[in-house]
């Protein structure tokens, strides 16, 4: 009890002395494990939170009121193609609107990329985003062509944002690894260079024994260079399509765990209901992380479908009522796949909660935890990623006070900080009326 009392007074006194270099006052926090949807007082030093309490008697070099503004960590990118984005149209449009004439499309434009191409429509999707509170991004990068154009600029791209966002590389062999001898020594090369995860393709590779070789040599180049794994696993509307299961038990076997991630899984939406209660209780054992997409999903899918058409995406609610890690990507912004998109997180959770029914009060908060924090378990950032003491002052102040309406009315975040400075603010619009009624 004395112990009690003492901290109690330590904890008091501290509050009361220490000098912040800022505090961010009274703040509606969301799912907090102290202060859940309560307004507190959050002290910012050298960079990282180090204080939050419901008062902060302390002095600050600068405050800012943030009354009924809701507090939120960074939006997540969980997946997203750097290289190809904002080259809508070059050389041709997707007419087809299929993933197939897609892939046709790219393997013509990257016959044209150069280093200074990629690295400068990456940067400005990446300040795009950022302005819309996106701070983590994990990119894939085509690893498919000889030079390493993509990754190459990706990587460089990595270290010049690395100021002000977490960028990780993919290396991707968007025609597959199996498909021609040299794919595996660009990927080889690609790790070398240093990709930071190590993706793949196997519902595009030639046979479904050249699928499940290609998942057991990821996994193994993974394990041997202490690599995160991410592959785009059965994004097609085939029922026979099983590589998650492949990817299922390799982690189980290696015991990866969070380390592996499979993206897009969109088969998973066309599994007959026994087989998928069977897959999904060997995923809740290999505790390995989904990413959806879902704004690409639900236009690329259920193209050969008459009606009934099929949405196209993976079991989001029942991942998620399973206790498995599910994250959102945008996945594409103007390019051969995907036509729209400005990059804004908050899309990507609404089509969620439309396609996916997940039109409850904890079944939306659970999709903006899709974009916030379960994307930074997927990236494997969660030491650094939080509103929580000695984690870095990164969040977004709204001018609402919660998440329920960042997502109903897509807000963009009034301030952007990262690691305790502002890095963007965006003044709310207000519309006029000129309408006056006829006498
Ligand atoms: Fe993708």
């Amino acid at each position: 009890m004395l112990v009690a009392i003492r901290n109690v007074v330590e904890l008091a006194t501290h509050l009361t002395m220490t000098q912040f270099d800022l505090i961010i006052r009274q703040a509606y926090l969301g799912e907090h494990p102290q202060y859940a949807h309560q307004a507190v007082d959050l002290g910012i030093t050298n960079g990282k939170f180090s204080a939050i309490a419901p008062c902060l008697t302390a002095d600050a070099q600068a405050e800012l009121n943030a009354t009924d503004c809701f507090i939120s960590p960074p939006f997540v990118e969980s997946h997203i193609h750097l290289d190809s984005a904002l080259t809508i149209g070059q050389p041709r449009w997707n007419e087809s609107g299929t993933l197939f004439e897609g892939i046709e499309i790219w393997r013509d434009r990257k016959q044209n990329l150069s280093f200074e191409d990629v690295q400068a429509r990456a940067i400005a999707t990446l300040k795009c985003q950022a302005e819309q509170g996106v701070l983590f991004v994990r990119t894939h990068a085509d690893v498919s062509e000889a030079s390493l154009i993509a990754l190459k600029a990706l990587l460089a791209v990595r270290e010049q944002v690395k100021d002000w966002l977490t960028l990780q590389v993919v290396a991707f062999p968007q025609d597959g690894l199996w498909r021609r001898l040299e794919n595996l020594d660009l990927m080889q090369e690609a790790i070398q260079l240093g990709a930071d995860a190590i993706g793949g393709i196997p519902h595009y590779e030639l046979t479904r024994e050249d699928g499940v070789a290609s998942v057991e040599k990821i996994f193994e180049l993974a394990q041997k260079h202490e690599r995160l794994i991410d592959i785009h696993c059965d994004e097609i509307d085939d029922e026979q399509s099983r590589f998650l299961e492949v990817m299922a038990a390799q982690t189980i076997r290696t015991g990866l765990g969070s380390r592996v991630t499979a993206s897009h899984t969109t088969a998973f939406g066309s599994y007959n209901n026994a087989y998928a209660q069977k897959l999904l209780g060997f995923l809740q054992n290999a505790q390995l992380n989904i990413i959806a997409n879902p704004l690409i999903n639900i236009t690329l899918q259920g193209r050969g479908d008459s009606y009934p058409k099929r949405r196209g995406l993976t079991r989001v609610k029942e991942l998620w009522q399973h206790g498995i890690n599910v994250s959102f990507g945008h996945d594409c912004i103007q390019d051969p796949w995907y036509s729209l998109g400005t990059g804004n997180m908050l899309d990507v959770a609404m089509m969620a909660i439309h396609a996916c029914q997940m039109t409850g009060r904890s079944e939306m908060t659970a999709c903006y935890e899709m974009i916030t924090t379960q994307g930074a378990q997927t990236l494997h950032v969660c030491d650094r990623y939080g509103l929580e003491i000695d984690k870095p002052a990164s969040f977004l102040l709204f001018a609402v006070p919660n998440a329920y309406e960042v997502l109903r009315q897509r807000l963009l975040p009034q301030w952007v900080y990262h690691n305790g400075q502002c890095l963007v603010e965006t003044p709310p619009t207000l519309s006029h009326w000129h309408y006056s009624p006829s006498p």
